[in-house]
């Protein structure tokens, strides 16, 4: 969850990250796809380099950090976080600041990559269920042509069985205080409301001090490879929000993280990004294949390694569908977001609701009927198992913090859709000042989730 290549006002960030976490309760699941996966060793890292070093973000959406902690933690566990001992020292705005993204037209023609399916031999063995799957398995839709069959799904009574939920300090310094399962359900912020959908919300008391209760999950579910659909019919919205649906793996940023669904304050776009290890690169002619367009920043907006480009990342902004963010997003009554992990790339495609096709409703997707994503990372020069591995799905709602409450955020209107600042909009000059003083304001800042769903394919993706 860092936005990349956002090109605003610039400042220039400069974060000490934390040590590494240590010394938590690690979820037996996840302690498995771990120890698989980096060297056995047990460790939870944050998203951040653990190295302590220090990382200058120029641009001010910088988000200094989003960490994720790529190992779940179990809601049980003991809060002995790292916390946020990050500092933050940002802030030059730097007086240059063009809006000179490139407007490219959305029309680009697609290059739907046609064949879907694994060509790994062993994916005939569905993928085991996680502990807390409520899947239905791997039987496919009998009259479907599809090779993706459903291996879990989170929705209904049980949505919240597949997920941990993550109770300590936001990495990414937001105005939150995230609370624990017990906690998100007594306190009413998550339920599952009369039409089975899973709710997710933050607290509307009108003044609170040090942070306002809100929830960040990260699913049970480790995964490398397939397609993830996720329908919700409400996102949280507002100035101060910062909202996101991504996933990301071991080791950050080696195990990679793929931004779906995110934006902040009044957006009305809405911005996929990848964050990877050194090495991974997009083609130059990946405009033509994606509705959105890469967005230009400090860095050359082609590499995605974090690391290489001050964690700029490569991202995509949506500036052509009218509706898959923020208000107008919630106005249809939200919509599906489609995220295919296959040797092709990685391919992020917005379904409005009254446009959802069928295949998707009848749980026999394929994606080769969908037309032009809204994103698409091409494998050409960034295997997608290489730089992308053992990912868990997270959903969360901070406020304020890096991106949503930098200065320069906050004071900057015109962009992504947002016609007019935050500032100017609420009368605060902070963000913090606004989030904690004006609970009431954020009665719209909140997930409604009908599910998330994961497919795997039983030829060649
Ligand atoms: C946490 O771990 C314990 C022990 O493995 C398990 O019984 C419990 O269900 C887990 N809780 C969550 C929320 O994952
Ligand atoms: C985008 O391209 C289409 C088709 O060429 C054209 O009709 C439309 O005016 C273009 N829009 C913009 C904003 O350039
Ligand atoms: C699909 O199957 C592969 C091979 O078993 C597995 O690694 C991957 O995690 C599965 N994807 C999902 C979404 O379950």
């Amino acid at each position: 969850m860092h936005v990349s290549n956002l090109l605003l006002p610039l400042l220039t960030l400069s974060v000490t990250t934390p040590a590494a976490v240590s010394a938590l309760h690690i979820n037996p699941h996840h302690k498995k796809a771990l120890s698989t996966s980096s060297n056995g060793q047990l460790q939870a890292k944050r998203d951040v380099p653990s190295t302590g070093h220090k990382i200058k973000a120029k641009r001010l959406v910088k988000k200094k950090k989003r960490a994720t902690c790529q190992v779940k933690f179990n809601a049980t566990s003991i809060a002995t976080e790292a916390t946020t001992s990050a500092t933050s020292t940002d802030s030059t705005v730097l007086p240059t600041l063009t809006n000179n993204e490139n407007w490219a037209n959305g029309t680009a023609t697609a290059t739907a990559t046609s064949t879907s399916a694994w060509d790994d031999s062993t994916s005939s063995a569905s993928a085991s269920t996680s502990a807390s799957a409520s899947s239905t398995s791997s039987a496919s839709n009998s009259q479907s042509t599809s090779s993706w069959y459903k291996v879990d799904e989170w929705s209904g009574d049980s949505f919240f069985d597949n997920v941990n939920f993550w109770e300590w300090n936001d990495p990414t310094h937001g105005t939150v205080d995230y609370l624990n399962a017990g906690d998100a359900w007594n306190s009413g912020l998550i339920s599952i409301n009369s039409n089975k959908r899973a709710v997710m919300a933050v607290d509307t008391t009108q003044v609170v001090s040090g942070g306002r209760k809100s929830i960040r999950v990260h699913g049970n579910r480790i995964f490398t490879g397939g397609l993830i659909i996720m329908d919700a019919v409400h996102m949280p919205t507002g100035c101060g929000t910062w909202p996101a649906w991504w996933s990301n793996g071991p080791n950050w940023p080696l195990g990679g993280e793929i931004d779906i669904f995110e934006g902040v304050n009044d957006f009305s776009q809405n911005q996929v990004s990848l964050h990877t290890g050194d090495g991974c690169t997009m083609p130059s002619d990946m405009n033509n294949g994606q509705v959105g367009q890469l967005t230009t920043g400090s860095y050359d907006s082609y590499n995605c390694a974090s690391y290489a480009t001050s964690n700029q990342g490569c991202g995509v902004r949506d500036e052509v569908t009218q509706n898959a963010y923020g208000e107008p997003f919630n106005a249809i009554g939200g919509g599906v977001y489609a995220t295919r992990w296959s040797k092709a790339g990685i391919t992020v495609w917005f379904f409005p609701r009254t446009n959802i096709p069928s295949d998707i409703t009848n749980d026999s997707p394929e994606p080769s009927g969908w037309g032009t994503p809204m994103a698409h990372f091409p494998s050409d020069n960034c295997s997608p198992y290489q730089f992308f591995y053992d990912h868990f799905n997270i959903f969360d709602t901070t406020l304020c913090g890096d991106w949503a409450g930098a200065d320069g955020v906050w004071n900057y209107a015109g962009y992504a859709g947002q016609s007019e600042s935050c500032a100017a909009q609420t009368g605060y000059s902070t963000c913090a000042d606004y989030v904690l003083n004006q609970g009431s304001a954020f009665a719209e800042a909140y997930w409604e989730v009908s599910y998330v769903k994961y497919f795997n394919s039983t030829t060649e993706v």
